[in-house]
């Protein structure tokens, strides 16, 4: 299974993404993470990074890529990849398919992580008192809200009209969120199964 966790900053992804890994025991893929380890270099390209990161911005897809071709290298990707903050335009999702057909393998589905703005900022907000994440304010919070709106949904068309994408209610308890999202891996596993 190769899944695309989509949704707005705060929703969950990288709580539920943890879980099916350890589930499904797949590779996981976070730019994030990622990124914010280059973040932390004291070289020139993680001053680069962080100021995207820390003032809410997209970092270069060109470098978003790269940093994806490496792990998609380096890592065991055959029987599955858990996609965690990547794509995040249309571009990155137009290179991965790309990345991905060359394989002759493709993604299986997308799950979209739907939360209320309100239950974000409140999310966010108590994460920085506990983990201090440099782009957990009030300010920079609202910039990456906007950016999720105006860069990142219109995936979630461009995946649609393929037939990958799942709803997910992200306002439960996180329990009750995974079991959602187990629910739809099943079935779709189910699916890809009896296509086959
Ligand atoms: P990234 O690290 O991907 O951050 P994000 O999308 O803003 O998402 P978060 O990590 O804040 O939230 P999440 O949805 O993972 O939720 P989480 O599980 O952590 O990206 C950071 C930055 O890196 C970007 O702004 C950008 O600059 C750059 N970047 C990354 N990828 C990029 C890309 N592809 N292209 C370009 N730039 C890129 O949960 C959040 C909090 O809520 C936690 O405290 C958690 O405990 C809590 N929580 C989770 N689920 C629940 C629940 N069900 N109920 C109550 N609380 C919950």
């Amino acid at each position: 299974m190769r899944i695309i966790f989509i949704g707005p900053p705060g929703a969950g992804k990288g709580t539920q993404c943890k879980q099916l890994v350890d589930h499904l025991s797949v590779p996981h893929l976070s730019t994030g993470d990622m990124l914010r380890e280059i973040r932390g270099e004291s070289s020139s390209l993680g001053k680069l990074v962080a100021s995207y990161i820390d003032t809410g911005r997209l970092a270069p897809d060109f470098l978003v890529v790269r940093i994806v071709e490496e792990f998609l290298r380096r890592e065991q990707c055959d029987s599955g990849c858990m996609f965690d903050g990547f794509p995040r335009t249309l571009l990155q999702a137009q290179l991965l398919g790309e990345q991905l057909a060359s394989k002759n393998d493709r993604i299986s589905m997308v799950l979209n992580l739907d939360v209320d703005e309100d239950a974000l900022v409140q999310r966010l907000l108590k994460r920085a008192e506990i983990e201090n994440r440099a782009d957990d304010n009030a300010e920079t919070i609202q910039q990456r809200l906007r950016v999720y709106h105006r860069q990142t949904s219109p995936l979630l068309d461009f995946y649609a009209q393929r037939g990958l994408v799942e709803r997910i209610d992200g306002c439960q308890s996180p329990e009750a969120v995974f079991q959602q999202i187990l629910d739809r891996v099943r079935a779709r596993m189910e699916l890809m199964r009896n296509a086959n």
